[in-house]
């Protein structure tokens, strides 16, 4: 098995190596914009993870669809932002912005089939389960984004609706990743399915502090404009659970925020943030990340996996969800 670090090295390499259609220059040079600014290769380097559990043959039958899964999140990033009227991602300008919405359209758009490409070099004998696999999990996603925008102006949403739409938006993709890689391998099926849950749990931990980083992150680390959720009135975790706990002047006070014109943004923001310290949203959102981080590692447990195995996805989700960008 390869260390976490050896798996990164590769994956990065992998990413270098890429090389995309130049004309029109128009449609592809948003494409290697966005792949080239960086981004932590998450999704990748968990399908390479959980097939590296089973196999050490590490060619094109793993690494084609690793690749396939950071072409379609990065796809995904490209519409987001401009559903999220968001201008800096990985501290760079997003595309939308340094481009404009249609530019962000249309490379979104070929990035989505170019990774069905990509995901067509698995194994042939693989490549029926893992297409249904990735497939559902493009749909979910797009669910999950429709949820997340009509939860912008729905004035209640409960912590189950808030976790059924994380789920779709974010974890979907992590969880289809992690038991894609070990598909490939040839893993045992209940332990493909384990990791599905496993991951899936992850990723609800991930969105969650994705959440917390992007009202209390350090902007420069991040790499995204801070307070940015609480301008488009996403229902976020910390959103939720205030709405949820607010009673008497503290509603009347959140209210009163949430009714801020953008010009006031740094006031709002930072009213938010002393509401979410207040109502003690933010020290819970914390231990909320770690419950989730708890429940993933339970998913693995009886299902027959080594010790090196489930050090190895330990040390992979702890990673993860104490990130800070
Ligand atoms: C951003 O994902 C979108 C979310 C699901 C929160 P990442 O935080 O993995 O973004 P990059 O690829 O590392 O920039
Ligand atoms: C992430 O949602 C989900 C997808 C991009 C599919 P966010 O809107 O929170 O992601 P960021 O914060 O812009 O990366
Ligand atoms: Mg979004
Ligand atoms: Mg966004
Ligand atoms: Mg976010």
């Amino acid at each position: 098995m390869y260390s976490l670090k050896e798996q990164e090295a590769i994956i990065e390499s992998a990413i270098c190596s890429l090389r995309f259609v130049k004309e029109p220059a128009g449609l592809y040079e948003p494409l290697e914009y966005m792949m080239s600014i960086g981004g932590k290769r998450l999704r990748p380097r968990l399908c390479l993870a959980t097939y590296n559990l089973y196999s050490d043959e590490i060619g094109d039958n793993i690494l084609s669809p690793a690749l396939a899964l950071e072409i379609f999140h990065n796809f995904t990033l490209l519409h987001d932002d401009i559903m999220d009227r968001a201008d800096t991602r990985r501290g760079q300008p997003t595309v939308c912005k340094k481009w404009n919405d249609n530019v962000a359209i249309l490379s979104g758009d070929v990035m989505c089939i170019l990774a069905y490409k990509y995901l067509a070099a698995c194994p042939a004998d693989k490549l029926p389960q893992v297409q249904a696999l990735f497939t559902r999990m493009g749909a979910e996603v797009c669910e999950g984004q429709q949820y997340d925008m009509e939860f912008e102006t729905q004035p209640i949403v409960t912590g189950e609706e808030y976790i059924n739409m994380i789920g779709l938006k974010t974890a979907a993709l992590l969880a289809c990743s992690a038991k894609m890689g070990a598909i490939i391998a040839g893993a045992p099926e209940e332990q493909a399915a384990a990791l599905y849950d496993f991951a899936w749990q992850i990723g609800l931990a991930f969105q969650i502090s994705d959440d917390y980083l992007d009202t209390f992150g350090d902007p420069h680390v991040f790499g995204k404009k801070i307070g940015g959720d609480i301008m488009a009135g996403k229902k976020t975790w910390l959103l939720v659970e205030a709405i949820r706990r607010a009673a008497g002047e503290e509603r009347k006070r959140l209210n009163a925020i949430m009714a801020m014109p953008d010009n006031q943004a740094e006031q709002k923001i930072a009213a938010m943030q002393q509401l979410y310290i207040d109502l003690g949203v933010k020290q819970d959102a914390v231990k909320a990340i770690e419950e989730y981080h708890e429940k993933a590692m339970e998913c693995l447990s009886g299902k027959g996996f080594t010790a090196e195995q489930l050090e190895l996805l330990k040390e992979f989700s702890a990673s993860l969800v104490h990130r800070e960008d």
